[in-house]
Parts: C-alpha cells; structure tokens; sequence
C-alpha cells in the first residue's frame, strides 16, 4: 500500500489501522488454509504395503468374468442397441463387458436407423449381417455383411440399413468414464477393411505353406497412424481367424480383455480356458465354452485359452481387445504354448 505521512501524524493512525486490518485479513486466512486443510486431508488413506498391493488377488476389486452372450439376442423384433453389460460383476457404472471396454449387438430392422453416441475415442464395428450406410462426421459410409469399420471418437453416429442388419460393436467408453476424460480429438480417420479385403488376406496366410507349423491363421487389422503398436486403433485390436477342422490353437495367455465374435461354427468348436497350464503345456482344471454361430463371449485377462475345432468344417473367429493400449502401456505380456518339435 502507498501512504504519505504528513506532519500531523495522519499517516501513523492510518498505518495502525491498515496493520489491525491486514492482521484480521491474515488471522481469516490462517482459518481459512486450516479449513481447507482438513477438506484436503479428509479423503487420504494410509494402508499398511501387504493390506493393498494386490486388491484382485485379495478380492477387493473383481476379476473380469466368464460371459457368453447368445446370437439370439440380435435376432429379436425391434431395432435396438444391445450392450453385453457385466458391469454389476466388475462394480462400476454399465455399461461395460471389462473394465475399458463395451461390446454391443447392434440390431436394426430393414429400412429403419439407429444413431449412437458414445463418449469414446475408438468405435469397431463387424456387421454380421446386412447392408446399409453408416453417417459419422459428414461422411456417408456404406457397409455390407463381413465388412469392419473402425470410427474415432464415439460421437453421433446414425446407421442406416437396407436390409436386417446385425452388428457386433466394441467401443471403449468404460476406460474414459473410469478416467473422467472426454474423447475430442480423433486419433485415426474412419477406415473401412471391406469383407472382400479381410477374407482375401486371411486366404492368403491360410494358403501359405507356413501356416501349417503355425499355430494360429489369422490376420490382424492395423492402421497406419498406429506405427507403434500395430494395432487397429491406439486402444483397440481386432483379429479376423480361421481355425481349419480338426486342429487345435495351442494355449496363450496375455492381459488384454478378449471380447470374443464367434462366426460361422459347427459343433464341436470349442475354448478352453483357464489360470495354469500343465508342464506340458495343458490348460488345468479349463472351463470349457462351446461355440455358437455369431454369438460371443469374454475370455478374462490373463488367462490361458485354447480353440478346438473336433467339427468337420473349418470355423471363423473375430476376438476384439483392449491390447492396442496394453501394449503402448508395454503391460501386454503375451506368452504362447509352442508346439512341440
Ligand atoms: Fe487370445
């Protein structure tokens, strides 16, 4: 403060008057910082290192869980969105199938539409059955029976369809509600990988002598904006597979959440899935999940699984998956059981 002391003694009483104030101003704010304090203090907890360093393996937060989820659900009479929700079992807000990701049956009636909007920053979409026009940010996108189409950000999207028309559809919303973060830049542009380009470079690895000494025959989706992770978008990963009859996937495991489209399928065509594998790399004690056409399941994080085909046709399988940020976050850890020599 500026302050002129005159030869009366003027300024002296004012700058009393300002020290009384400023002291009353300091003494405020000494109560005010304790207030705040305690309000800054009240929801910090100190656990002893053994009481929470491993909140799964003691159960305070839930394993993700076994699910299946029928195709008789996208086969209904109306037009709807169908989330495969288990978010009561992992006890967050729904709805979500893992602790970061949505799996939904998309169902729409011929010549109707639906329109979506998701806080998210990754939608893949595999139609299942159908045709129709897909609008996402000016764009018109037109889709047909086994095509992918992978969007960025989840906002308003309106499907169109020609004919009856089912999607499986995997977003991440759940990982950005557990972040409090709202998607709103894109990562990628919309990418098509038509049903056309998909089969054809999935019957080019199956026709690869190779493929007979490799375990699994699949291809993966990638973007070229994902030169890191190799993946379908920064947080997702797709697989398109085919498991020829009479063969089995030899077991393994890795920390993404595997949010598993069965397509077409005989009887016969099953996973095992499990915690421990045998000396000999066998599945203990495996839940069996038998397949059914165009219907999915969860496989939990970081258990081993297997795929039988004991059909006689060959089977197709699309696992989508949270490992596009696992393995930017390099926590993957993917392990294989290799075939013995
Ligand atoms: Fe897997």
């Amino acid at each position: 403060m500026t302050m002129v002391i005159n030869n009366k003694g003027h300024g002296i009483q004012s700058q009393k008057r300002d020290q009384s104030e400023s002291a009353e101003k300091f003494a405020m704010h000494i109560a005010m910082t304790a207030e705040s304090l305690k309000k800054l203090k009240a929801e910090g907890l100190y656990y002893e290192y053994t009481k929470a360093a491993d909140p799964v393996g003691s159960g305070v937060i839930s394993s993700v869980p076994y699910a299946e989820f029928s195709g008789a659900l996208h086969q209904g009479d109306k037009t709807e969105l169908i989330p495969l929700d288990v978010s009561e079992a992992l006890g967050c807000e729904g709805p979500a199938t893992s602790p970061a990701l949505c799996a939904n049956f998309v169902h729409i009636l011929p010549n109707e539409k639906l329109t979506t909007s998701f806080n998210a920053t990754s939608q893949l979409i595999y139609v299942i059955r159908g045709s129709g026009t897909t609008l996402f940010s000016g764009d018109s996108i037109p889709y047909r029976t086994g095509d992918f189409l992978v969007l960025p950000l989840g906002s308003e999207t309106t499907h169109v369809a020609d004919a009856d028309t089912a999607f499986y559809l995997v977003h991440d919303e759940p990982l950005l509600r557990y972040l409090g973060a709202e998607a709103k830049y894109p990562r990628f542009k919309p990418t098509l990988y038509s049903s056309e380009d998909s089969l054809k470079e999935l019957a080019r690895v199956e026709q690869d002598g190779e493929s007979v000494n490799r375990s699994r025959v699949s291809i993966l989706l990638a973007n070229k904006e994902m030169d890191q992770t190799l993946t379908v978008t920064h947080t997702l990963w797709a697989m398109l597979g085919v498991l020829p009859k009479g063969t089995v996937q030899l077991p393994h495991r890795h920390q993404s959440v595997a949010l598993d489209l069965i397509l077409d399928c005989e009887p016969g065509c099953y996973s095992l899935v499990g915690s421990k594998i045998d000396s000999d790399g066998k599945i203990i004690d495996p839940k069996r999940v038998d397949w059914q056409p165009y219907s999915a399941f969860i496989t939990p994080p970081g258990y081993w699984h297997a795929h039988h085909n004991e059909s006689g046709k060959k089977a197709h399988l699309i696992p989508m998956q949270d490992a596009g940020l696992h393995t930017y976050l390099r926590s993957l850890d993917i392990r294989f059981v290799l075939p013995k020599t």
